[in-house]
């Protein structure tokens, strides 16, 4: 199940991120803040999806709220005045940044969908979260640089 994977990861990668949705170029830094705010959010659904925490409707919705909110301001740091020299962002995205730009708001699109039928439990939230991992994992392997 990809998003275990997912939630592993989060929650080694994921600390304090603070809010730096502050708007300004497009930087590295602003990049994985966000993204650790998805990874955060995504880690809150799955502890729910594990049965780790109990289900809680409104960190569910809290969570999908944050995850489309950030998904839709993430492509907004990559923009042409960025740093495309910064060796940690795949030069693929800025060949392919309308897809980029889809896949993005395809993540928050599914987000809104589910906050729209909110997942009444246990089971609800995992689904969703199935369906919010194809998403993480479709751009991460087309897009994000390979580290270990
Ligand atoms: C539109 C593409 C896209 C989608 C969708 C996406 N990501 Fe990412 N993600 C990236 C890219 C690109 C990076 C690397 C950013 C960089 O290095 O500048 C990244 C990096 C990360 C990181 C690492 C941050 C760090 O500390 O290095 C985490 C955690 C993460 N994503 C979680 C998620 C989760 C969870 C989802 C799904 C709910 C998701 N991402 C969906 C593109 C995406």
């Amino acid at each position: 199940m990809k998003w275990r994977a997912i939630v592993v990861a989060t929650a080694l990668a994921g600390v304090a991120f603070g809010s730096v949705l502050a708007a300004d170029g497009g930087t590295h830094d602003a990049r994985i803040a966000l993204m650790k705010k998805i990874g955060g959010a995504t880690g809150a659904l799955g502890a729910i999806a594990k049965g780790e925490k109990p289900y809680d409707a409104e960190i569910v919705k809290a969570s999908l709220t944050t995850i489309a909110e950030t998904a839709k301001a993430f492509p907004d740091q990559f923009n042409p005045d960025s740093d495309k020299a910064d060796a940690e962002v795949n030069p693929k995205i800025w060949d392919n940044l309308d897809d980029f730009k889809t896949k993005a708001a395809k993540l928050s699109t599914d987000a809104e969908t589910a906050l729209a039928q909110l997942p009444a439990d246990q089971a609800g939230v995992g689904a969703t979260l199935k369906t919010l991992g194809g998403n993480c994992g479709a751009c991460h392997q087309a897009y994000r640089i390979k580290k270990d």
